[in-house]
């Protein structure tokens, strides 16, 4: 009875990761449903093969029968040792071969209406959305895509290797300084979902997450668009922004529709509307964002952001006011 507990505790955490906002088994595009499936018929084509031999091994070493006679053991040989595992692995090999072409990582991009690049930074990702008809999207941390729309991803990274990926919907790809790397990828199913970096890159490499929202056609479109106009929470009455300015804030941080254009850290043109800060850090919220601008670092250890210990809790609400106020 012992066995049958050690196996269910073992299996446990096996089968809970099958489900959840970043499993590779609870596919929400076509890539990762590919590689999904691949998956579950490698599992079903290895078991027989792994049940014949525990059921060889258990023959031999615990249950003291008779003998097999020999042209018995002969064709037990021959079907279970032979013939299984070779039509088993021969058919999933096939099975791989055909679905490569599909899962070259630019399959299709060709077709891609929507590009994203991305560079990795420690420990953020610097987002631009680019669309055939001149749109241009400067955003950060945080990832949209339409549902059903095939979106070319084009990686790359000022400092460290990092990776790219959304298990939920596909990758990953490494993101690597002075070049270029394609990745493409189609979701189906709309959600929220989560992106981690899936390369070492530093001390706070597992802080390096985003959201990944995959939203109706009409809607991204409607987002895309409002978001290629700076945000009317600009010019908000408060004084967050002569802050924001006093404390130099604008000296890493771009903000559209201002004078700061500066790419050092991420672009806060539309923080507000932003489901999380600090790269999937802490869901958004004014309280968060003080919090972070007051020491960064405590947040996200080995952040290039300098903690602004100097700011008052009301300096430090009045700058997160308005940055909530980016929507
Ligand atoms: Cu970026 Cu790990």
């Amino acid at each position: 009875r012992s066995a049958g507990l050690l196996l269910v505790a073992a299996l446990t955490p096996v089968f809970s990761a099958c489900s959840g906002v970043q499993s590779a088994l609870d596919p929400a595009g076509e890539e990762s449903g590919q590689v999904a499936r691949l998956f579950w018929l490698m599992i079903a084509g290895g078991l027989p093969i792994w049940a014949f031999v525990v059921a060889l091994s258990l023959y031999a070493s615990r249950w003291k029968l008779e003998p097999l006679r020999e042209d018995t053991a002969a064709r037990v040989i021959f079907w279970g040792g032979v013939v299984l595992p070779v039509t088993v692995l021969a058919a999933l090999l096939a099975y791989a071969l055909w679905l490569m072409p599909s899962l070259r990582p630019f399959a299709g991009s060709d077709d891609a209406t929507l590009r994203i690049e991305i560079t990795g930074r420690q420990f953020w990702w610097h987002v631009v959305y680019k669309r055939p008809n001149g749109v241009r999207v400067v955003s950060a941390n945080e990832i949209r895509l339409p549902v059903g729309e095939r979106v070319e991803f084009a990686l790359t990274s000022d400092d460290m290797i990092h990776s790219f990926w959304i298990p939920a919907l596909g990758g990953k790809m490494d993101l690597i300084p002075g070049r270029q790397n394609r990745l493409s990828l189609r979701a189906t199913k709309v959600g929220t979902y989560r992106g981690q970096c899936a390369e070492f890159c530093g001390t706070s490499h597992a802080l390096m997450a985003f959201p990944a929202i995959v939203m109706e056609g009409a809607a991204f479109e409607t987002w895309l668009n409002a978001r290629s106009r700076p945000s009317s929470g600009v010019h908000a009455p408060g004084t967050g922004r002569a802050l924001f300015e006093r404390n130099r804030c604008g000296s890493c941080h771009r903000i559209a529709g201002t004078q700061w254009q500066s790419t050092a850290g991420p672009d806060l043109s539309h923080v507000g509307s932003r489901l999380t800060i600090g790269a999937g850090q802490l869901a958004s919220g004014s309280e968060a964002l003080a919090s972070f601008v007051a020491d960064a670092g405590a947040v996200k250890a080995g952040a290039h952001m300098p903690a602004n210990s100097h700011l008052s809790a009301a300096e430090l609400t009045e700058i997160a006011t308005w940055l909530k106020g980016l929507q």
